[in-house]
């Protein structure tokens, strides 16, 4: 099934479409009231705990695998000797392009060639981020935590690094524009990352186990969820979704943003980008030119020079529609409780940093043609968590409820390897210790 939503519906200052809270019974109002009785309840024990976690996660990311067999001597700046940082014209802004950012990278490297290491070769860096000031919807920033608290443990599982950023690094660049001056700020401050990894604020990882196929794009600079057919034969600006991207940090990529943001609110060009692309694809209903039209054009009008390094992927949920995932949740979960009770290997308790069954995994996932797997992102587009500014064609409950949902179904896979699972996926807030041998005896 083709997925006609965007991940962002409007600006801030939207006339997309006139959605307005005309009356006072906001349909948020009674699940406000629980969730903030729940949190005064719990606001102690909650805290208490995301500090833990992010203390852990800190902890985990100074104590990553990638990093843990470096000699830190390697890491310091050798003596006498400069790099990229040390010229005076480096800018971390968008608006002014680093010359031969391959070259500066490598040479980078060869001062610090324990970042060279095989095996660390493909290093990761997530990076996402959402406004500066407190969310309109009363429980906004409190989802906006949970999904943050879900990139962090996704982050720490995997031994990546994250990025949060919540300043407009180009003042101009709002809304879905501000990521691009984060991605590029974030490439020249991590010269060691192979990959920059953009995850939407209302993204959430729901899959822990699910590693990205690096080895699949070594040829390609940028991956991207979407339909080749919807974008070349329908010329749709959907046929894309810019709100989950892996891009490689290299010289293609900084071009590639350069011709990207020249579309944005920031440069002289943004109204004619507007009406370009709004005449490029008739599905476009609104004036603005937003990112997703704008790489839906880069693909479509000048493919030969960029078609050849994006990847559009769409064998499995690198990014999946909230709507569509939903759904199945239980079903999966049921499913992974069968395998699990066949296989006593899956069931055996470990340390969280113990991964050895996965192999086991994919052989049961394999043979089911994965048309049971976890679905890796779930992205709740249109939702809006932080604003409340809800497409109207789902109610604030149906969001807010599918965002537990998922939100508890990757909980509980990391709660899990703590000995606890929540009681059911929309129950956020109690959690019942596991068995020995779970879940062999339910
Ligand atoms: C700064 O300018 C010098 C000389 O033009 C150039 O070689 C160098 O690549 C520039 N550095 C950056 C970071 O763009
Ligand atoms: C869940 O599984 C049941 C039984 O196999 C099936 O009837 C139902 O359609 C499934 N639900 C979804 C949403 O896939
Ligand atoms: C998996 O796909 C193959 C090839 O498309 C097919 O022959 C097989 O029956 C499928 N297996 C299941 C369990 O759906």
């Amino acid at each position: 099934m083709y997925i006609y939503k965007r991940h962002h519906f409007y600006t801030p200052n939207s006339t997309f479409f006139n959605f307005k809270d005309s009356n006072s019974h906001t349909p948020y109002n009674s699940m406000t009231k629980v969730s903030s009785f729940f949190s005064n309840v719990f606001m102690f024990v909650g805290g208490t705990l995301v500090t833990l976690v992010i203390i852990l996660a800190l902890w985990s990311f100074i104590k990553t695998p990638n990093f843990s067999t470096i000699n830190l001597d390697f890491n310091l700046d050798q003596e006498g000797s400069t790099n990229f940082y040390d010229e005076p014209n480096l800018s971390y802004t968008i608006e002014k392009p680093i010359q031969n950012w391959d070259d500066k990278r490598r040479q980078w490297f060869n001062l610090h060639p324990s970042f060279k290491l095989e095996g660390q070769k493909d290093r990761v860096l997530i990076v996402s981020g959402s406004q500066s000031t407190p969310c309109k919807n009363p429980i906004g920033d409190h989802l906006l935590l949970r999904f943050f608290k879900n990139k962090v443990d996704y982050s720490r599982i995997h031994g990546y690094d994250v990025f949060y950023n919540n300043v407009l690094l180009e003042p101009k660049m709002f809304f879905f524009w501000a990521k691009l001056p984060a991605i590029r700020a974030a490439m020249v401050a991590h010269p060691e990352a192979e990959w920059i990894w953009w995850v939407d604020s209302d993204a959430a990882f729901t899959d822990m186990d699910f590693k990205l196929p690096l080895e699949k794009y070594k040829n390609h600079n940028f991956v991207v969820y979407g339909w080749p057919k919807l974008i070349y034969e329908k010329k749709s600006w959907t046929g894309i979704n810019a709100g989950v991207f892996l891009i490689r940090n290299c010289e293609w990529s900084m071009d590639l943003i350069e011709a990207w943001a020249k579309m944005g609110p920031q440069s002289p060009e943004y109204n004619k980008w507007g009406e370009i692309l709004r005449a490029t694809f008739k599905d476009k209903n609104f004036p603005q030119s937003d990112d997703q039209s704008g790489l839906s054009y880069l693909l479509l009008k000048e493919k030969d020079k960029w078609g050849e390094k994006i990847y559009i992927e769409s064998e499995y949920y690198f990014q999946g529609y909230w709507v569509d995932i939903i759904d199945t949740l239980d079903n999966i979960t049921n499913k992974y409780f069968e395998i699990e009770k066949k296989i006593p290997i899956l069931r055996r308790r470990h340390a969280e940093k113990v991964v050895s069954e996965i192999k086991v995994w994919e052989e049961y996932l394999i043979k089911d043609n994965y048309s049971i797997r976890r679905p890796f992102v779930t992205h709740f587009t249109g939702c809006e968590p932080c604003s409340g500014d809800y497409n109207p064609i789902y109610s604030w409950e149906t969001c807010y409820n599918a965002m537990q949902k998922a939100l508890n179904f990757a909980d509980n896979q990391v709660l899990r390897k703590y000995g606890f699972v929540h009681n059911n996926l929309l129950d956020s807030s109690s959690v019942k210790p596991l068995p020995f041998d779970y879940p062999s005896n339910i």
